[in-house]
């Protein structure tokens, strides 16, 4: 029924296909093994004497007896499903973790209702909504949550508004506009208990969004991260896009026709429209990664180094996509970037897409300049 395997230095029994019951998704090792490096770069960079730690919604517990085995935090390890609590605790034996880490088989909301914890991670299938409330009621310190729902988070179907209170576009930048829609919503649901968010380090990759988010007290930082909400508007006729604040949508104080072409422009949000990551916490996670073992340990530095040098602007463009527009082959990226440099603009690569760029150049500039190389 079971076999036993490593991830990171951590040995795991995960069940085979027999055991149905018992949820193991091995394509998440990249989101476990960044997971440890981020607990870890956490717990340097903010220290506190004992920190807690609850993975709510464990499957095999796989997660949380790796953050008590690599990283040696206090965790509680929960899963309703009886099969899947039984399972976590042999994984604690096989590790010998029993002093730092306990095994509950309880509905996930109602641990978090009663207890609080200093690091929170909700890892569901599909949405974190229905566990949000009772997460930001529990959580001290830091939040990590996954979403693997990205269809109605990024405009692929309806769905948005009603489960996010948000309306996503289908762009060519959906996944980052679902990242920062799944980031307004938290912020949202901090505000209500006088918390703030501060972004760690916000990324996506294959099927999944991943959120790692410092949380402080105060209703005034909590009003503060409100306002760090915003829309973003999209012609889908020209590809001019632009962000603007909450506080100009309220006034009404937003000019809706593409200043570019004249058609009308989209308006998607609301959505978080600050840095999703901080720069020297990304730089600490991937010191961590570097010298930890690790299976996706290429991929995960990757993914952590493009999101260092990545521009904080809530958009990117497909160079494909606007290669193709204006029929002409696309030059290579790293030329573009260049001269879009040296042209006196900022411009990056995006770890949501190999093929991207973000710059703060107006997009009938970024086609000037292409179609020059
Ligand atoms: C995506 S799996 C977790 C995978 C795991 N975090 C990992 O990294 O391998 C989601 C788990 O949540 C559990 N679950 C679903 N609803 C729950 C609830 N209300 N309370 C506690 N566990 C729940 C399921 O039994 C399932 O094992
Ligand atoms: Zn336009």
């Amino acid at each position: 029924m079971f076999s036993e395997i490593t991830e990171g230095t951590t040995k795991v029994l995960v069940p085979t296909h027999l055991a149905k019951s018992i949820f193991y998704n091995p394509k998440m090792e990249l989101c476990r093994d960044i997971d440890i490096a981020s607990i870890a770069a956490f717990a340097t960079l903010y220290p506190s004497p004992s920190l807690t730690y609850i993975d709510a919604l464990a499957g095999t517990g796989m997660r949380g007896v790796r953050v008590a085995n690599e990283v040696g935090l206090q965790v509680t390890i929960n899963d309703r499903s009886t099969p899947a609590y039984e399972l976590i605790q042999r994984n604690i034996a096989l590790n010998a973790v029993e002093e730092c880490a306990t095994a509950y088989n309880e509905n996930a909301n109602v641990l978090l209702i009663q207890t609080r914890y200093d690091l929170v991670d909700i890892d569901p299938f599909g949405s974190p909504v229905p566990f949000l409330d009772a997460a930001c009621k529990s959580v001290k310190r830091l939040l990590l949550i996954t979403a693997t729902d990205t269809a109605p988070l990024c405009g692929a179907h309806t769905g948005g508004v009603r489960t996010y209170g948000a309306r996503p576009l289908n762009t060519e930048y959906h996944a980052e506009m679902g990242t920062r829609i799944l980031l307004g919503a938290v912020t949202r649901e901090l505000g209500r208990y006088d918390k703030a968010i501060q972004p760690l380090l916000s990324y996506a990759s294959a099927h999944f969004i991943r959120l790692i988010a410092r949380v402080e007290r105060g209703a005034k930082k909590a009003d503060e991260s409100m306002q760090r909400l915003g829309f973003v508007a999209h012609c889908f006729s020209c590809g001019h896009r632009f962000a603007f604040s909450y506080a100009d949508m309220l006034d009404l104080n937003v000019e809706n026709t593409c200043a570019l072409c004249g058609q009308k422009m989209r308006i998607a949000g609301p959505l978080y429209l600050h840095p999703i990551k901080k720069k020297e916490f990304c730089e600490e996670v991937h010191e961590e990664l570097a010298k930890r073992t690790l299976g996706k340990k290429r991929e995960a530095l990757k993914i952590v180094n493009t999101c260092i040098l990545e521009l904080d602007i809530p958009f990117y463009y497909e160079h494909h996509a606007l290669c193709k527009a204006l029929k002409i082959p696309p030059p290579p990226i790293s030329s573009l970037l260049d001269t879009l440099r040296s042209a006196g603009f900022s411009a990056s690569r995006t770890h949501f897409s190999d093929t991207a760029i973000k710059t703060d150049a107006r997009i009938d500039e970024l086609k000037r300049i292409v179609k020059m190389l």
